[in-house]
């Protein structure tokens, strides 16, 4: 399957964004620009479904800003990777709403990291399911350790495209629906200095848009793996979908037609937390809150029947108890 999105008609298919946020995007419409001409790298390494997703947060990183200028993240890697990859991401940037939902994800990320990196400063941080994103660009604190990792087709795209820029910076394969990831990796465990001071250093880990795609009981793996291995204080900055949307993807204007499935949502967010005794739930946020009073009214609304946010972001911590 090609990673080219199919061309859209509308600008507005799918789920249509609050008044205030369509307002503010039509008046920010950006330039139509014709895609590079001759062959196309994405062309040339086609991508499965659940892999191929990762243009449509490449696409909002790099041309999402123009849109949603509040919440602009200024990526500038991945203006130029599209450019480079010569991918037609005009369809993509047709679906408002998803746009808004990437930037909005990955203002929450980078704060969130920002934050975790000044506590320490020299500490790992890994991106599962990295995709082509690069978010060392806003976390290099000169100190710290970054893995980038993702399933090894994705990897082999991602290579000579970004290769890792730094000593502190690696790139990884790995499916982490195959137990044992945490150790493959080679990220820090809880008991790797046992008895020698100092105690290891938390880590960071990031998984975004990714764990929507997969079963619940690998997700709940996912989780208990993190929670087992990862040394006290660490964190996972992840996204959700309400439950609700599970196997909703064909009516999603992005996701849709690169064939993946919503096999994952949350019923209550403190499902997440119950997975493992070490996890705790230390922040949630709903995108409701970009789309003001009349978000949230209609959230709570139809909390009773969504059970968690319609989309949202996550924080999971581990306590030092086992
Ligand atoms: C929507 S893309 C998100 C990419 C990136 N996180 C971003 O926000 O730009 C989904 C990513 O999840 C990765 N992925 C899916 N299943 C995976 C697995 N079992 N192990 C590792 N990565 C996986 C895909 O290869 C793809 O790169």
């Amino acid at each position: 399957m090609p990673l080219q999105p199919p061309t859209t008609q509308s600008r507005h298919r799918g789920r249509t964004p609050a008044p205030a946020v369509a307002a503010a995007a039509s008046r920010k419409a950006a330039p139509r620009r014709a895609a590079a001409p001759g062959p196309l790298l994405v062309q040339q390494a086609p991508l499965p479904p659940v892999p191929s997703t990762l243009l449509i947060p490449l696409a909002a990183r790099a041309r999402g800003d123009h849109y949603f200028p509040w919440l602009a993240c200024g990526d500038a890697v991945a203006a130029e990777l599209l450019e480079r990859l010569g991918a037609d991401v005009e369809a993509y940037l047709n679906d408002l709403p998803t746009v808004l939902n990437v930037l909005w994800r990955t203002r929450f990320i980078r704060d969130t990291a920002q934050g975790f990196f000044l506590m320490h400063p020299g500490a790992q941080g890994v991106n599962l399911g990295c995709g082509l994103s690069h978010h060392f660009q806003w976390l290099d604190t000169g100190a710290n350790h970054w893995l980038d990792a993702d399933l090894p087709e994705v990897m082999a795209l991602r290579r000579p495209l970004l290769p890792a820029q730094c000593p502190r910076a690696r790139l990884a394969e790995v499916d982490i629906t195959q137990p044992g990831w945490w150790g493959r990796l080679g990220l820090p465990t809880r008991d790797a200095a046992a008895g020698e001071p100092p105690p290891p250093q938390p880590v960071l880990v990031l998984c975004e848009g990714v764990l929507m795609y997969l079963e619940p009981a690998q997700v709940e793996a996912v989780l208990t793996e993190f929670a087992q291995c990862a040394p006290a204080g660490s964190r996972l900055v992840l996204d959700v979908l309400t439950h609700r949307a599970v196997g909703t993807a064909a009516r999603h204007a992005s996701v849709g037609p690169t064939g993946a499935e919503f096999r994952w949502g949350v019923a209550r967010l403190s499902d997440l937390a119950a997975v493992h005794p070490r996890l705790e739930l230390l922040h949630e946020h709903s995108v409701a809150e970009c789309y003001g009073w009349a978000g949230l009214a209609l959230e709570t609304l139809w909390w009773p029947w969504l059970g968690a946010p319609l989309y949202g972001m996550v924080t999971l911590g581990v306590h030092d108890s086992s």
